[in-house]
């Protein structure tokens, strides 16, 4: 093989334009295709910055000829060559460097290549799994690299306005002390304490306010963290969020600098213009408008009530879920009345998915109203619901009645599958907004108790304290989460700082006096000594790049992520170990071994 001595790169492929016509640039990377056209070889030449038409003519360059008809994809290349313009016929618009092409005059081979087991371009047609295999070639197709440039941009650009804003940036453990709430930990033994165990991280939310009681009011960090929960395509084992806890402001005062700080990333990377301040809206009205705590507001399709038409007739299921407190909801669903019978039946069971016991509809067609109800009520209570709901003929209403949690859930998925089924969310669009005024608790009916909904250092709103142990489902916390497009892309809070209010909201959600002192201890002591008002925020890193690179999954912006089973199909993490290495921690298994 040879090297590239001397002739060390004086340019990136991507960057060569027009008015670098007759330079004499020296250029290395990949083969990314190779053309023979007998005597004449084009090779399409690939470095980070891009793609670059190199051309081996046999006229020119004679022996060297024979080396390029060696080439193929992926080997890797260093040359010599001159910049020429492409004739007017062979310019290819789509390439940033479509006007121009190298001619070489030296080649070296710097190594060879395996075929790839899979092309090393755009869009390819893969298994995820295969591209997870062999990821590091996954991540050489121009997309992904992408990716990774924006994931580094944005993390750049989140470290310079927060430096800017007098933010320090501390580091806190990886080995920390396993805390009951939230999701499950991932556990580390220790080999010097025998059998006890350190817990990863789920985030560094205790330690960031202690560093509030130190006093350094205005804390970030960009940092791993690790929840062992179900995965789904916005959902990995480990994360990275953006962290960030002040003390001394306002909830007002967070969340202006935050959105400041989404402006400056998108307005600097994808260049494109955001309104501040985003919307606001409290967790109430985002469930009855839209079903959800985090609301896409690309599209309309609002929740509707339509309970006080539908009530007191002889139609029992909507008479017995109103009688128990429950509401009966609507979609309009504009323009699709004559939706086939069998995509209704396939959507009944949609609902199902979500809790819902059934969907009911009421489609408005130009012969008339079809509904399975319809002989339930008079065709005037058919022409109010219309009139409250804005429906028009030729519109179909998808009704779904039962307890509001369920209604909520059910017809605030339906409306987001109705909307991807009826091509009716723009891609293009960025919306916004902040959920606010979240309830302080939720109750767990498994375990029969409250839970913190946030988490259990979230400060519950003033005027709503007295309610804490008496009627805690009416305490609304300090809390907002920020939603783009659907997506929850970072929660905070103003946290509680004063050591009885918190002991009370651990007992609120059932922890003993001894339980919270053996778990947070340490918190409550630190409280005892000075603690500012204090408040902060995470942001889901991943979640962030995802939506910025458009992507489906945030694996698409994590260079070496695990797939929704959590394994890593490259290095087969995760693995048995030795027995010598259990022993060592004194962790004995009765998972027998298995056989692959
Ligand atoms: P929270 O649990 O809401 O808050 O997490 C903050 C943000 O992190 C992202 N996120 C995830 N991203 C990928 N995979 C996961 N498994 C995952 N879980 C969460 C989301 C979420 O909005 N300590 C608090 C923040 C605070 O109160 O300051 C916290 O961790 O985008």
């Amino acid at each position: 093989m040879e090297t590239l001595k001397g002739m060390e790169r004086t340019f990136n492929c991507g960057e060569l334009r027009k008015n670098d016509e007759g330079k004499i640039v020296q250029l290395a990377g990949w083969v990314s295709r190779r053309r023979d056209h007998g005597g004449l070889i084009f090779v399409d030449m690939r470095d980070r910055s891009g793609i670059v038409q190199i051309v081996f003519d046999a006229a020119e360059i004679g022996a060297e000829f024979s080396k390029a008809e060696t080439l193929r994809n992926e080997f890797v290349i260093g040359v010599r060559g001159k910049v020429r313009a492409r004739s007017e016929e062979t310019v290819n618009p789509k390439m940033a460097t479509g006007e121009i092409e190298i001619v070489v005059s030296e080649l070296r081979i710097l190594n060879k290549a395996k075929t790839p087991p899979f092309y090393i371009q755009d869009g390819v047609d893969v298994d995820e799994n295969v591209r997870l295999r062999y990821r590091y070639l996954d991540l050489r197709r121009p997309e992904m690299q992408q990716n990774i440039i924006l994931r580094h941009r944005v993390t750049k650009i989140m470290r310079d306005y927060l430096d800017e804003n007098g933010f320090l940036e501390i580091e806190t453990p990886m080995l920390c002390k396993s805390t009951p709430e939230g999701a499950r930990d991932f556990l580390v033994p220790s080999r010097l304490n025998p059998g006890q165990f350190y817990a990863l991280p789920q985030s560094p939310q205790i330690f960031k306010q202690l560093l509030m009681v130190s006093g350094f009011e205005k804390y970030f960090q960009i940092v791993r963290c690790f929840r062992d929960e179900d995965l789904r395509a916005d959902r990995q084992p480990e994360f990275t969020q953006l962290d960030i806890e002040t003390s001394f402001l306002n909830q007002d005062t967070i969340l202006t600098l935050m959105e400041g700080l989404i402006k400056k990333i998108f307005e600097t990377t994808l260049n494109v213009e955001i309104k501040t301040p985003f919307l606001r809206m409290s967790w109430s009205e985002a469930m009855e408008r839209f079903g959800s705590d985090k609301p896409d507001l690309r599209f309309g399709m609002e929740l509707q009530d339509i309970s006080e038409f539908v009530k007191g007739s002889d139609f029992k299921v909507f008479n017995s879920v109103l009688e128990k407190g429950g509401q009966v909801k609507v979609i309009n669903v504009e323009g699709y009345a004559d939706i086939p019978r069998r995509e209704l039946d396939d959507l009944v069971e949609y609902c199902k998915i979500y809790g819902a016991k059934g969907m009911a509809w009421i489609q408005y067609t130009a012969e008339g109203i079809k509904s399975p109800f319809k002989k339930f009520y008079s065709d005037e209570t058919f022409e109010k619901i219309k009139n409250a709901t804005g429906a028009k003929t030729g519109d179909l209403l998808l009704v779904v009645g039962d307890k509001a949690s369920v209604v909520a859930q059910a017809l605030g998925e339906l409306r987001l599958e109705m909307a991807r089924r009826r091509n009716l969310i723009d891609a293009d669009k960025l919306c916004f907004l902040w959920v606010v005024d979240f309830p302080m608790f939720e109750y767990v009916e498994e375990d029969k108790r409250w839970k913190a909904m946030h988490h259990p250092f979230t400060a519950p709103r003033e005027e709503d304290i007295e309610f804490l142990l008496t009627a805690p489902e009416k305490v609304k916390a300090n809390a907002y989460d920020i939603v783009l497009n659907g997506v929850e892309v970072g929660g905070g809070s103003l946290r509680i700082y004063q050591s009885d209010l918190q002991e009370k909201v651990f007992e609120a959600i059932g922890l003993t006096h001894e339980e919270a002192h053996t778990k947070f201890g340490f918190l409550m002591d630190a409280f005892e000594y000075g603690t500012p008002p204090h408040g902060g925020i995470a942001f889901g890193l991943d979640r962030l790049v995802m939506l910025m690179s458009k992507r489906k999954s945030i694996r698409d912006v994590i260079a070496f992520p695990k797939t929704q089973s959590a394994v890593d199909p490259m290095s087969h993490a995760p693995s048995e170990v030795d027995e010598k290495q259990l022993r060592e921690l004194y962790i004995k298994t009765t998972v027998k071994k298995s056989t692959n």
